[in-house]
């Protein structure tokens, strides 16, 4: 049996991917998918529905093509979403369906994600994650950061409701985020959805070295805790972290090339810094290796949220050459 006809044979993925006698043809998502049979893996990049790459592989260790597949396991991730509107994520930080409606339909589809924030969700509940996925993969920032049985329900609820990304502290420590991880891929088994790729919050960009004091974590620098966290996070199975621009960079070296590095707090020159603290503009951010930039204000609050959306677009795109 080919590999091809292995996926064919999955339920589960049948609802991800269509085939034709090639292999996977067209998918209802972007992004980059890697599925993993057995000795088999094979990698699907997607650009707007369009599968651009699909390539199979085998490991040293297998031997055949044949059998009847067991065992799947379904990564989303970041790699292969080289369409600069992929690469943000503009925060519907309103308080109600009817703000955040009004926000998508100015966008006008400009970005290729949505962020969900705590005063919305609060406000909506999952009807604000379906309305958003309407237009785009939604980036669900609730922050997560309870015992590890409480966190890992939770996501397996997000999961479901098709949130494609989700925060959560990474000070809730190991337990918590392997709980997390594992509630993550078997919601999405389950339901036969897009796995969501999980960033790590490190330390608040509100806080300062003498709040960290407060709390009993003596260190000189922000800086030193950022770096810690972020690394407990990837150990744990979690995709990648939450970070300023500024730390981005420094980020990046410490955790490789495959960590996920989501970084709010971009102003395009000439925006005010509002209460961000450390800013940089789009072009800096994914220069110093940021995956996903999350935008708020200065898409909200200009007077053509969908123009304002494009130009950031525009200089991704730039900065991706
Ligand atoms: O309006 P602004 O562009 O500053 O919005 C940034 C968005 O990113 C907000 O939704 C905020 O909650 C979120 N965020 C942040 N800083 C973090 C984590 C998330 O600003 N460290």
């Amino acid at each position: 049996m080919s590999l091809s006809s292995c996926f064919r044979r999955s339920a589960r993925l049948k609802k991800i991917l269509e085939f034709d006698e090639n292999g996977p043809r067209s998918c209802a998502q972007s992004g980059y998918l890697a599925f993993e049979h057995g000795e088999w893996s094979q990698s699907v990049s997607l650009h707007h529905g369009e599968v651009v790459f699909a390539g199979s592989s085998r490991s040293a260790a297998g031997s055949s093509r044949s059998g009847t597949p067991k065992t799947w396991r379904y990564h989303g991730g970041m790699r292969g979403m080289e369409a600069a509107r992929d690469r943000l994520a503009v925060a519907l930080d309103v308080p109600d369906l009817a703000g955040a409606s009004d926000l998508i339909a100015a966008l006008g589809g400009a970005s290729g994600w949505l962020k969900v924030g705590l005063e919305l969700y609060t406000a909506a509940g999952p009807a604000a994650v379906e309305m958003a996925g309407r237009d785009a993969r939604v980036f669900l920032d609730l922050k997560l950061h309870d015992i590890p049985n409480t966190v890992a329900s939770a996501v397996s609820v997000a999961t479901r409701s098709g949130a494609s990304l989700l925060t959560l502290h990474a000070q809730g420590g190991r337990a918590m985020l392997r709980a997390a991880r594992d509630a993550a891929a078997d919601a999405a088994a389950a339901a036969g959805v897009e796995q969501p790729i999980l960033v790590a919050i490190t330390v608040l960009t509100s806080l300062t070295v003498s709040d960290l004091g407060d709390v009993g974590v003596a260190v000189d620098a922000t800086d030193i805790q950022v770096q810690r966290l972020a690394e407990l996070a990837v150990e744990s199975g979690v995709d990648g972290v939450v970070a300023s621009p500024v730390e981005a960079a420094a980020l990046r070296q410490v955790l490789g090339p495959e960590a996920c590095l989501v970084t709010p707090g971009i102003r395009t020159s000439g925006d005010p810094a509002d209460d961000q603290e450390r800013v940089a503009t789009p072009r800096a951010a994914i220069a110093a290796g940021a995956d996903l930039l999350v935008v708020g204000r200065p898409v909200r609050h200009a007077p053509d949220p969908g123009k304002a959306a494009r130009r950031i677009v525009d200089e991704i795109g730039l900065a991706l050459g």
